[in-house]
This record gives C-alpha cells, sequence and structure tokens, in this order.
C-alpha cells in the first residue's frame, strides 16, 4: 500500500480539499498548505514529504517562485503543476526548471492527478531501488578492490618467500656440491696414497713366498697376499669412482666389433666361472657381427664387472648367458643368470656405492662399487644399464647404446 506524503500547495480552499481528498483515497498521506511560502516552511520542517502538488497562480508566491527556491535549497521533491489553461507558457517554464508533470485543472483532474501521482510514486521507487543498487555495486566493487589487494600483497609475499626459498635451495646446493667434490678429491688422493706403499706391501709378500719359509709362516704369507690383493682392488675401484665422479674420466670412442669384444670377455671370465662351476654361454656367432661406435675399455669393464656378478651370486650348478637384441637405433647387451634374483625394493638399491644387500654377510668378496661404476660409465658412453629380476628364479642386466653415434 502507498503511504507516500504528498503535499498540496494551493490558495483556494475548495481546490486544496477536493485534491486531498482524491490522494487520501487512493491510501497516500496528504498534507495541505495555502500559499508557497508555508510551502516551502513545511518542506524544511517535514521531510517525509515525497511529491508536491503545486498550483501555479498564488499571491506572495507563485508556483514557479516556489520551485525555483525549492531547487536552490537543494530539495529534491518531485513536484507535479496544477494549472489553469492561461498558465501554460508558466508551466513550461516550470518543467524546465525540474518540474516533474503538469496538468490542466479541469474535468478529468481526478484520474490525471493520480496517474501522475502513481507514475512519479513508481518512478522514485525505481530511482531508490537504482540507488541501493548502485550503493550496492560500489560496496562490492569496493570489497573486491580490497580482495584485489590483499592478493596482491599475498602474492607478493608468496613470491619473496619463493625468491628467499630459491636463493637457500642455492646455497645450500652450492654447499653441497662443494663438499661432494671435497669428497671425490679426498677419496681420490687417499686412494692413490694408498696403492703406493700397498703395491710395496704385496711386493715384498711375493718375494717373501720364494724364500725358505716353514708351512705356517707360508700360510701367513698367502694370508697377505690373499687380502693385500682384495685391498688393493677397492682402492683401485674407489679411484675408478672418485675419477669418474669428479669428471676426469676419458671416453675414446672408436668403431669396434661387438662380438670381438663379447668374446674377449667370455674368455677373461672364464677362469672365474670354472671356480665358481658356473657355465657361461653366449649367444652370439661370429656371422652377425655389429659395429659400436663407443669405448672398446670401459664396455669391456661393465661387461666383465657384469658378467662377474652373474657367477659370484648365482647358484650352484647355475649358468650365465650373454646375448644381445637389436633395437631401433640401439643395441641391447643382455647377461642372464640363474641366481637368486631380486626384489622390486633391492633392484632399487644396487646402482648406489658401496650397497652390498645381504652380500656383506656372506664370504662373496666385494666392495659393493661395481654396479655404481658400471652405471656412469654407461653413463659417460652415453647409454643406459638397467636390471629386469624375478627372486628365486634370476636376474637379467641389461645395457643398451646407440648404433649410430
Ligand atoms: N647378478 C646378481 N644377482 C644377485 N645379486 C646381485 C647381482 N649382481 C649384483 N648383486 C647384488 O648387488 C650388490 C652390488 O653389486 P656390485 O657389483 O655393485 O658390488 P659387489 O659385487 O658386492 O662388489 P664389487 O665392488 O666387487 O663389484 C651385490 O653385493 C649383490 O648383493
Ligand atoms: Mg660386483
Amino acid at each position: 500500500m502507498d503511504t507516500e506524503k504528498i503535499l498540496v500547495v494551493d490558495d483556494d480552499l475548495f481546490a486544496r480539499e477536493f485534491l486531498a481528498e482524491i490522494l487520501a483515497e487512493d491510501n497516500y498521506v496528504v498534507e495541505t498548505v495555502g500559499s508557497g511560502k508555508l510551502a516551502l516552511t513545511k518542506c524544511r520542517e517535514d521531510k517525509q514529504i515525497k511529491i508536491i502538488v503545486l498550483d501555479m497562480n498564488m499571491p506572495e508566491m507563485n508556483g514557479l517562485e516556489l520551485i525555483k527556491e525549492l531547487n536552490s535549497a537543494d530539495f529534491k521533491i518531485p513536484v507535479i503543476i496544477l494549472t489553469g489553461s492561461e498558465d501554460i507558457s508558466m508551466a513550461v517554464e516550470a518543467i524546465s526548471n525540474g518540474a516533474s508533470d503538469y496538468l490542466l485543472k479541469g474535468e478529468n483532474v481526478q484520474e490525471t492527478i493520480l496517474h501522475s501521482v502513481r507514475k512519479i510514486v513508481e518512478k522514485e521507487k525505481m530511482k531508490a531501488e537504482n540507488l541501493s543498487l548502485m550503493e550496492d555495486l560500489r560496496q562490492n566493487n569496493s570489497k573486491l578492490a580490497d580482495l584485489n589487494q590483499k592478493l596482491k600483497e599475498e602474492q607478493d609475499q608468496l613470491e619473496a618467500k619463493v625468491e628467499q626459498r630459491t636463493a637457500a635451495l642455492l646455497a645450500a646446493k652450492n654447499i653441497a656440491e662443494k663438499a661432494n667434490q671435497a669428497k671425490t678429491e679426498f677419496m681420490s688422493s687417499m686412494s692413490h696414497e694408498l696403492r703406493t706403499p700397498m703395491n710395496a706391501v704385496l711386493g715384498f709378500a711375493q718375494i717373501l713366498e720364494y724364500e725358505d719359509l716353514t708351512e705356517d709362516q707360508h700360510d701367513s704369507v698367502n694370508e697377505i697376499l690373499v687380502a693385500g690383493k682384495h685391498l688393493l682392488e677397492l682402492i683401485n675401484k674407489v679411484l675408478d669412482l672418485s675419477k669418474i665422479e669428479s669428471g676426469h674420466l676419458d671416453v675414446n670412442k672408436h668403431p669396434v666389433s661387438l662380438t670381438a669384444i663379447i668374446k674377449e670377455c667370455m674368455l677373461l671370465i672364464r677362469p672365474m666361472a670354472k671356480k665358481y662351476q658356473i657355465k657361461t654361454t653366449d649367444e652370439i656367432t661370429p656371422y652377425e657381427d655389429i659395429e659400436l661406435h663407443t669405448d672398446k675399455f670401459l664396455l669391456k669393464q661393465v661387461v666383465i664387472n657384469l658378467l662377474s656378478n652373474a657367477i659370484k651370486y648365482n647358484k650352484k650348478d647355475g649358468s650365465v648367458t650373454l646375448s644381445f637384441e637389436k633395437l631401433v637405433g640401439r643395441i641391447r647387451i643382455k647377461i642372464t643368470d640363474t641366481g637368486r634374483g631380486l626384489t622390486e625394493e633391492q633392484c632399487a638399491k644396487i646402482f648406489q656405492p658401496f650397497e652390498r644387500l645381504d652380500a656383506k654377510n656372506s664370504t662373496i668378496e666385494g666392495s659393493g662399487v661395481g654396479l655404481s661404476i658400471c652405471k656412469q660409465l654407461v653413463g659417460a658412453m652415453g647409454g643406459l644399464i638397467a636390471i629386469e629380476s624375478t627372486p628365486g628364479v634370476g636376474s637379467c642386466f641389461y645395457l643398451e647404446l646407440s648404433l649410430t653415434a
């Protein structure tokens, strides 16, 4: 229900009451005054007045003058002009001064006034709604701006943190690299320094072996020789590893015959296979030779390492087979054994230096660096090394090298 307060301004009492009645019937709250001056005072006192229905011709202050006063006092109250036909030009001026509508006093005034008031009420409502929507929008915009600002601040903080962390990580990486380099250099010089006296120990033990010794003394010298050789082997491997790690490994690639290398390796490993009573075979015929462009000595070192493992970690009466497979652009060399096989977890560890799994508790000799050296050497040759293994059945170590480079 509309409860807008309407002020009717007319010097004619009859007209005022007539209009008040019409508007009150339409549920508006109506106030009436008889002059422009009173209307001005009323508007100043009563802020609830939403519409003014205004007569044009009045003594003291006519309708147009009141509109101008209202404008200069910055009252934004919509005004409906009610005028006789003789005042049309004044009404037009009133409209140009901001009046909302003008109506001619006459027969249909009841209908036209209600229509005009309703229109203005509707318009004002929409204006108010628009204003509130604009306010909502403004508030949302300001919230959004706040959020954006916060987001930006958080992003800046995050970026600063990432920068700090990256710098800390870089510093830590540098320290780790330096420490690793220092370790490698230490290992390299230590192994080198150890090798000379070790060779002397072995040399003198060998001379002692030919002296006239008692059986016990002979056994003791033999112990020195066995342990010394093992130690020298270990020193050599550590030296190899540190040489590779420090980047001092030379790779000399030449065209080489794969068959020739494999046959050589099989020959070199035969005494060991005999000692462990393991059957070794290769599935290579001289007719299918393959030319590789690689470092012959490094490749031989890797194959012998893998063959010696396949023999050492085999079971009684087991066997080792060497074969190869041609893939697209690469060759795969496979060393398959009938040993104990390894679990996935064990396979993941064996290429780490000094990792011997449970072999460290066995009588099988080894230092746990063979496979890590193999991995580094194959990497330096531009290839890869991997293992496929089934516990209880055996393992297949394979290396892949490019056929083109
Ligand atoms: N063919 C294999 N079958 C089963 N276990 C193996 C095989 N080859 C290697 N392993 C396991 O992986 C470990 C690491 O092998 P790696 O060759 O690096 O060292 P190692 O043989 O113990 O010593 P070395 O440095 O003398 O070679 C071995 O100790 C052994 O436990
Ligand atoms: Mg080994």
